[in-house]
């Protein structure tokens, strides 16, 4: 199918490189007709690959901002209105970042002021980001509001470390902003919880190439791939998700309902030969 965002407008965050959602996700939005700012960090452009991702998807505007900063969201926002002219239909916010992770610092030994930035980048931002555009009257009726989670906001995955409390966070905000959204704007808020997928972000938890083994066996459909998560952004984007709001989607290949299955059995007996 395809047109299913003609027409409309959009602000894509966090496309860092092919391996990223956000990256998969502009494609399929490009694909099925929609317009759209790119936006990242201003030390994640110096890399420069968005440029490439810019221009396959029909010379998109690119747009630097610190999430963790006021003025460069409202910057973003304002310019936005002024590229696409006009209010915005969608938005992804697929950020993250754990300085405590990076820096291999245990859970009951974390610095404190990496643990503020882990939280101002990876949830306060999400606030930030809808407070922005609805102080600007930036998105119109009827409009989708996406950010990107992960299980670990539930559960206990004891190498999330900090990130399972961030994102425990950036759910609540899509909650409370999504029903003052849906009040006053028709406009829906919903968080997507992804499989581990092979990108920068996931790859930085440790031992990330085990755990993703495990939530393939474990999970019936196998792990959602980062272009299965992008097809499913671009139907939330769509009108046929228009009553949806408020919701942690769970996009995870049947992960988070399944206790044990025989693939997960299947891989530990390997473990015990192997060794
Ligand atoms: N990869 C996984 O296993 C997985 C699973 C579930 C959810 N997620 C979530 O998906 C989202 C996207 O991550 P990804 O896996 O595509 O990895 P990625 O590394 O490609 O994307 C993370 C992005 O965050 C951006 N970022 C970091 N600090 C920033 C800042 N201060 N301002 C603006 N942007 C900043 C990075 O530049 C990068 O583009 C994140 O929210 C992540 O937590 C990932």
């Amino acid at each position: 199918m395809n047109n299913l965002l003609k027409g409309k407008k959009g602000i894509i965050f966090g496309a860092l490189n092919d391996k990223s959602i956000a990256w998969q996700a502009a494609m399929k939005c490009f694909e099925q007709g929609a317009t759209f700012v790119l936006t990242n960090a201003p030390i994640a452009m110096r890399m420069g690959e968005i440029n490439n991702l810019a221009a396959a998807c029909g010379n998109a505007q690119i747009i630097p901002c610190d999430v963790s900063k006021n003025e460069d969201m409202e910057n973003l926002i304002a310019k936005s209105m002024e590229i696409l002219g006009g209010k915005v239909d969608f938005i992804l916010h697929s950020v993250g970042m754990s300085m405590n992770i990076r820096k291999g610092k245990d859970y009951a030994d974390v610095d404190y002021k990496f643990m503020h930035d882990t939280l101002d980048i990876s949830a306060i931002s999400f606030h930030r980001l809808m407070q922005t555009v609805h102080k600007m009257d930036a998105i119109n009726e009827w409009g989708s509001i996406i950010a990107l989670t992960y299980i670990g906001a539930q559960r206990v995955f004891p190498d999330y470390h900090e990130m399972g409390d961030a994102k425990s966070l950036l759910e609540s905000y899509a909650r409370s902003f999504g029903y003052r959204f849906g009040k006053e704007k028709k406009v829906r808020v919903n968080t997507i919880s992804q499989s581990p997928t092979k990108t920068t972000a996931g790859s930085g938890v440790k031992a990330f190439g085990d755990f993703f083994a495990y939530a393939g066996a474990l999970s019936p459909l196998g792990n959602a791939s980062a272009e299965d998560c992008a097809n499913y952004i671009v139907l939330m984007f769509s009108d046929l998700s228009r009553m949806v709001t408020m919701q942690n989607l769970f996009h995870d290949g049947g992960f988070s309902y399944t206790g044990f299955s025989h693939d997960v059995f299947k891989l530990m007996e390997e473990h015990k030969s192997a060794e």
